[in-house]
């Protein structure tokens, strides 16, 4: 264990039995971490769906295999409920719920509280059972652990925090999709109220993980995921500014970024795209930007990131008309086809893709929209986008490709054939670097 705050590994690993609270992407691999570490583990949402489809033994979730929920829903290892007084029985309540942004892109903690009101009045440790434990893994803003939660928790039950139940804040650093790092891997930075709240944090998640870093403060550990994604945030902010600037120069931006990250140290490459996409990094900054006002203190950086990555829809666009305009066309009446809708590559989820914000402009100037996407068969329901619900992708073969003026690739999924797709369509627009390597010299390829 490594650590700025050290704290010694207990003897005393007083779990048997975890709750966790929102079964999405984030609660859902946890809980299986948790049963393959030999816990019973309790999964609590307010999702019927969710809750029916793991007790059957079923997966929802595109890179989670059902075979896996039903063989720990089998042994009893792993059961789903909405009945929040379950967590009577658990050792830990784990807290895995959105934290969206309001209207005004405000923080929405709603979500956290309502979970706090749901499970506060189950808190009190049973007979012989030592006291619980609540950690909060939503990305959130300083201070909603020790203050908002803790307030929750308290006046629903009655309880003293530290004294009647133990409560930590520790941020999920999940990446879906991805195959070099899991739940278990990744490193899980964690801090308690008190140091007693800390202890009890890391002895459960010792169980599971093969490394946890504890810091001082449940507030060190917020700013800490805040500081991880402004920090992809402003970095992806400054190569989709530098991709602006080469472009008009005649250098490819995506040549610059592999050439600079021959250097051993020193940079880190971050790669241009269409504009931000997925739960977190288009989000969590404005958390922290919310609070920094509410302080008094200004995060201009933040804010320019967020202005750089919102422009970047409107610039694919612009390249768009220019390669139409090139094959004497106008956006107006063209056909053409978005491949990828989900918000980043080989993975199913179109949270926040800015795939939806370029068919929002693209149709607004008259133009004819479908998508290909092999991991997105239908369109979700999407508050912002009522009107797409539905939607179906498109077949991927010649005759369909070829039926389109300009195919724009907006996420880049491995499964995809690009050198097919530069044999097969009109024109590419390319935001993700997919086309680079096509050998077909007639392939008119933009990139954007
Ligand atoms: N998805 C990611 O890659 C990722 C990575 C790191 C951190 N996070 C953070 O983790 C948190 C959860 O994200 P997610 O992607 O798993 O969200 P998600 O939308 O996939 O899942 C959240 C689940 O919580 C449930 N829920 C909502 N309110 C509830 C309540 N009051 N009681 C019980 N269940 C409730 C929902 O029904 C849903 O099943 C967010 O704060 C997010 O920012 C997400």
């Amino acid at each position: 264990m490594t650590g700025s705050f050290l704290i010694q590994m207990s003897d005393n690993k007083n779990f048997s039995k975890v709750a966790v609270v929102g079964l999405g992407y984030v609660g859902l691999p946890l809980c299986i971490r948790f049963c393959e570490s030999g816990l019973e583990v309790l999964g609590l949402d307010i999702d019927q769906e969710k809750v029916d489809s793991i007790n059957a033994g079923r997966s929802y979730i595109q890179h989670i295999d059902s075979g896996t929920i039903s063989d720990l829903t089998s042994k009893n290892s792993l059961n789903a409920s909405t009945q929040f007084s379950d967590v009577q029985q658990c050792d830990a309540v784990l807290i895995c719920v959105p934290t969206p942004l309001g209207k005004h892109r405000e923080p929405d903690i709603s979500y956290v509280l309502d979970t706090g009101r749901s499970i506060a009045p189950f808190l009190k440790a049973e007979e012989g059972q030592s006291k619980k434990l609540v950690v909060l893994e939503s990305t959130t803003y300083p201070g909603t652990t020790d203050e908002k939660l803790k307030q929750v928790l308290e006046s629903e039950s009655g309880l003293v925090t530290g004294q009647d139940f133990h409560l930590a804040y520790s941020p999920e650093r999940e990446d879906p999709g991805r195959t070099d790092y899991n739940v278990k891997s990744i490193p899980k930075v964690m801090g308690g109220y008190t140091k007693d709240c800390l202890q009890k944090c890391v002895d459960l998640y010792s169980i599971a993980l093969d490394e946890v870093y504890p810091v001082t403060s449940t507030r060190v550990a917020e700013a800490t995921k805040l500081t991880e994604n402004i920090f992809r945030c402003v970095n992806i902010a400054l190569v989709n500014e530098l991709k602006v600037v080469y472009e008009k120069m005649g250098i490819n931006v995506w040549e610059v970024i592999e050439a600079a990250s021959t250097k051993p140290f020193g940079f880190m490459p971050f790669y241009p795209g269409p504009g931000l996409g997925g739960h977190c990094i288009p989000i969590d900054p404005f958390y922290l930007t919310w609070k920094a006002h509410e302080a008094g203190v200004k995060t201009r950086f933040i804010e320019l990131a967020g202005e750089v990555n919102q422009s970047m829809p409107e610039y694919v666009v612009q390249i768009v008309a220019k390669a139409l305009n090139a094959a004497a066309k106008s956006i107006r009446s063209s056909r053409i086809l978005i491949l990828g809708l989900a918000y980043k590559s080989n993975v199913d989820d179109t949270r926040e893709s800015p795939s939806f914000k370029l068919i929002e402009l693209l149709s607004e100037e008259g133009a004819i929209i479908d998508y290909y996407d092999p991991h997105v068969d239908k369109i979700p329901k999407i508050r912002k986008y009522p009107e797409l619900s539905g939607k179906k992708s498109v077949e991927w073969n010649e005759e369909s490709v070829r039926g389109f003026d300009l195919v724009l690739v907006s996420t880049a999924h491995d499964s995809v054939d690009y050198q097919e797709l530069g044999q097969w369509a009109k024109v590419v627009v390319d935001t993700r670097n997919a086309m680079s390597e096509v050998t077909d010299a007639n392939a008119k390829i933009y990139p954007a």
